[in-house]
């Protein structure tokens, strides 16, 4: 079989960069990693899934009325293409984001990631459709547009977060060419991988040029309640009036990665074709049902079992989490701080996000596979190449990604003091 006659992002690299990058982690168990984007692990415990489990039973018995052996179908047998925990997940948004949507918007889907697959497959009808990007841009979106034969566009994000003149220059340019721009994938909260969190005023502009652009936007936002020392921010969706947003959320985070729980509101109209308008949330459950059928039921259960038992507030669930990822970037940033400022290193320099779990750190040589590779081999220190995230071969070839998500403060205080010996050693004049 010749890679050439297989889909074309196949023999793309990067496709092959979460590989690579959990291979390294594999190579140096022994390594500090500030490389997963991964939830702390502290609080899991296998009786809360059995008692989120019992929870959602006990709902499904007292407060919808349902027999026994109804339970059982919803539980055990394939279930509804869109998800059975849609009205739970419904009162969340109202809860935690301020999100008011019809249920019948929402598709339940496996972990983010299938959301964002759906959501460019059908927007992909062909080769003019492209997708744009916010840049440096989650890998996760850039490979699921290429496996649905979409090219994704950068759009420089800037010191907002977002570039709007480059937004509004790359959709106009890109019409020149006889294309069609069909959606912007951003992360306005914390962004991965950038940690950066767009304020309110360029959400409500960005929203404009949606608008003035006729311009879908493709919000994902799987960090937005791990704040830092800043207060919440309006989701785009929430200040949306017009339906142009799609929004995307993953349970990986605020529940677990291994029940492999998202969802998508998606309460577009479809019209067309002399048929009675739907939602565009049918047409990604269409697709779905052609892919994974339907999303785990008791993988659902446990998400709505944990929804139950805390008044329908992820941010109270996870009251513990949040402390901690707090806890972890200020340590970060302040340890940086104490290790990189002051004349001895001019050249390093880092942003400093306000919540979630990254921070990129800019250095005055050529970040690469291969030294990461040495970093770990000699420094006993991971971290992620911040050109794993771009989609042109330049970009972000001075700056690493760190994410302090899992570490204890020791593994902090020791993960940083090798990553300064790893970047002193680098800054060491050849021979010398
Ligand atoms: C921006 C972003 N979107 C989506 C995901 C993946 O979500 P899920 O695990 O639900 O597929 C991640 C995971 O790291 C992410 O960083």
């Amino acid at each position: 079989m010749d890679i050439s006659d297989l889909n074309t992002a196949l023999g793309e690299p990067l496709l092959d960069s979460l590989t690579f990058l959990n291979e390294v982690a594999g190579r140096y168990p022994d390594a500090i990693s500030f490389a997963a984007g991964r939830p702390v692990e502290d609080f899991y415990d296998v009786r809360d899934l059995v008692g989120h489990l019992h929870r959602y039973q006990e709902f499904l018995a007292t407060e919808l009325g349902r027999s026994e052996q109804q339970i059982m179908r919803t539980l055990f047998q394939y279930g509804r293409t869109k998800g059975v925990i849609h009205e739970l997940i419904a009162r969340y948004l109202e809860a935690d984001e301020g999100i008011v949507v019809d249920p019948e918007s929402i598709v339940v889907t496996v972990g983010a990631q299938e959301a964002m697959y759906l959501v460019v497959r059908a927007l992909c009808r062909d080769e003019r459709d492209v997708a744009l990007a916010v840049s440096p841009t989650y890998m996760g979106f850039t490979g699921a547009a290429r496996l649905a034969g979409m090219r994704v566009l950068p759009v420089a994000s800037g010191p907002l977060g977002v570039d709007l003149d480059d937004l509004r220059s790359q959709v106009r340019s890109t019409r020149r060419l006889g294309l069609r721009p069909r959606c912007l994938y951003v992360v306005p909260d914390f962004s991965n991988p950038t940690g950066i969190t767009l304020d309110v005023a360029t959400r409500r502009r960005l929203l404009d040029v949606a608008r003035d652009e006729d311009l879908l936007l493709v919000e994902d936002n799987p960090y937005g309640l791990f704040t830092g020392r800043g207060d919440r921010l309006p989701t785009l969706k929430a200040l949306d009036r017009e339906q142009r947003v799609v929004y995307l959320e993953s349970f990986a985070k605020t529940t677990l990665p291994g029940a492999r729980v998202g969802f998508v509101v998606a309460d577009q109209r479809v019209t067309g074709d002399g048929r009675n308008p739907g939602l565009f949330a049918d047409e990604l459950a269409k697709i779905k049902s052609m892919v994974t059928v339907n999303t785990s039921p008791l993988a659902q259960a446990v998400v709505a079992g944990q929804l139950l038992e805390n008044d329908f507030s992820l941010a109270r669930a996870n009251a513990r989490s949040i402390a901690v990822y707090r806890r972890n970037l200020d340590l970060l940033l302040d340890g940086l701080r104490e290790r990189f400022s002051g004349s001895d290193v001019p050249e390093v320099g880092w942003n400093t996000p306000t919540g979630g779990f990254f921070v990129v750190l800019t250095l005055p040589f050529t970040v690469d596979d291969a030294l990461l590779e040495r970093s770990a081999r000699e420094h006993g220190v991971l971290w992620t190449p911040m050109r794993h995230f771009y989609t042109d071969s330049q970009g972000g070839c001075h700056q690493l990604r760190l994410s302090c998500s899992t570490l204890t403060p020791q593994e902090i205080e020791t993960g940083l003091d090798r990553l300064a010996a790893f970047v002193a050693a680098q800054l060491e004049p050849a021979g010398g």
